[in-house]
């Protein structure tokens, strides 16, 4: 599991989280909030994506998470996410094109990126393989940068593993083609499936933090690029996409079922966080930790179905120990919890986990990005100073 403990204070108390001071500047007297970590404030308007964290529930322009999960493919996903509606079967094959295009200029681009391949972690190969892209915007601009997305993480496996990147094929699907990059060999239907059905369910998810990133940048007038590695950067940070990877860890560390409980009791004694549980929005189980269980269930192998009893069996651990200790906070699994466990049966190194996260949450960011280019207004929240007073002048 991650340790926190070396990080800075990563929240106030809860009386400091929310507080209402008066604004000693202000000459009418307003009353202006600070809220640490922004919960429950607005920030804008979407049509993208609703997050109901109280019914655990997840719409995505206007359709079910789990209407479209293991149902549309990540390339109907994006045109949805880019369009506003479900491709029909000329637009499903124009941003099939597109994002294949999108994979074979970034591939062609890859002897460029000198040594940034090499880098020991794959969010840090992303962000400095798509800084490396052109600045653009428009639809193509989405494409070139989703595609690319999945070339630089595919390349950075293969280079870290010793071997040479694959060529992109531009009649597969991005997810058929993303396995096929990184493993070098053709997957299975099954994993593909799977693989897709991940991709389609984590490529967005309302004003995450790594979005609300993309949108700040976005709303300073700059390009897509910069506000898409401007995401990759806030994805990388653990209590975001980096939780998947150290979920498997969990897993291998508690072994079987039955040791579950202690497991998780001494994890949280040691006042370590439990990867995988618990979520800023959700009060109930995330909804798209239900839809990753169904993918895995039917990619139908004996030893997918025996890690998920015992992700199942550590979730239930955890939960319960959870509940104890915070009986008025709903601790519940999240997505990365089934992430992990799906990502591994589809055959993808957890090195990879949160670059394969990233390569589906560009699509979001770039729709994103898009939406706050209509709105056209630069963010720009305050903060209140609690420094000390100038010295008064001398007299
Ligand atoms: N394990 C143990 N305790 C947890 C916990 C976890 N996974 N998640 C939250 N808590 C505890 C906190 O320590 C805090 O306790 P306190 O009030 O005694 O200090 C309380 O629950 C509230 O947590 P808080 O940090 O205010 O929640 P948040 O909304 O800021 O954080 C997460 C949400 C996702 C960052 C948090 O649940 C977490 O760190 N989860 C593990 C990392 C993870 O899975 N990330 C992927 C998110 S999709």
């Amino acid at each position: 599991l991650i340790d926190l403990g070396h990080l800075p204070r990563l929240r106030r108390d809860k009386e400091d989280a929310m507080e209402e001071r008066t604004s000693a500047g202000a000459a009418d007297g307003a009353r202006r909030a600070t809220s640490s970590g922004l919960d429950g404030v607005v920030v804008a308007e979407t049509r993208l994506s609703e997050v109901d964290g109280e019914r655990g529930r997840l719409v995505v322009a206007g359709h079910e998470i789990e209407s479209l999960a293991g149902r549309a493919s990540f390339e109907d996903m994006c045109a949805l996410l880019w369009t506003g509606a479900l491709p029909d079967e000329a637009a499903r094959e124009a941003t099939r094109a597109a994002i294949a295009r999108g994979r074979e200029v970034a591939f062609a681009r890859l002897g460029g990126l000198g040594d940034a391949l090499d880098a020991a972690d794959g969010m840090d190969a992303l962000r400095a393989g798509l800084a490396h892209l052109a600045p653009s915007s428009g639809a193509d601009a989405a494409a070139a940068v989703t595609g690319a997305a999945g070339v630089v993480a595919a390349a950075w496996h293969r280079r870290r593993a010793g071997l040479p990147a694959v060529a992109p094929d531009a009649r597969a699907s991005h997810a058929e083609d993303y396995l096929r990059m990184t493993l070098g060999a053709a997957p299975s239907r099954a994993a593909v499936g799977g693989l897709d059905a991940y991709l389609v369910t984590v490529a967005d998810h309302g004003m995450n933090a790594s979005t609300f990133t993309a949108r700040v940048v976005a709303s300073t007038g700059s390009d897509l690029v910069s506000a898409v590695v401007a995401g990759v950067c806030a994805l990388k940070g653990p209590l975001h996409g980096g939780a998947p990877g150290p979920v498997l860890d969990m897993l291998d560390a508690v072994g079987e079922a039955s040791r579950a409980a202690a497991w998780v009791d001494a994890e949280l004694d040691a006042g370590r966080r439990i990867m995988g549980m618990g979520h800023r929005i959700y009060r109930v189980r995330d909804p798209r930790a239900f839809v990753l269980e169904r993918a895995l269930r039917g990619l139908g192998d004996a030893s997918s179905s025996a890690r998920l009893d015992l992700a199942r069996a550590v979730e239930h651990a955890a939960e319960a120990a959870l509940a104890r200790r915070h009986p008025d906070r709903p601790l519940k699994a999240n997505v990365e919890f089934y992430t992990a466990v799906l990502l591994e049966a589809v055959g993808l190194p957890r090195a990879l986990f949160t670059p394969t996260f990233a390569a589906s949450r560009v699509a979001g960011w770039c729709a994103h990005v898009a939406e706050q280019g209509r709105v056209g207004r630069l963010i720009r929240p305050a903060s209140r100073y609690v420094g000390p007073e100038p010295p008064p002048p001398a007299s």
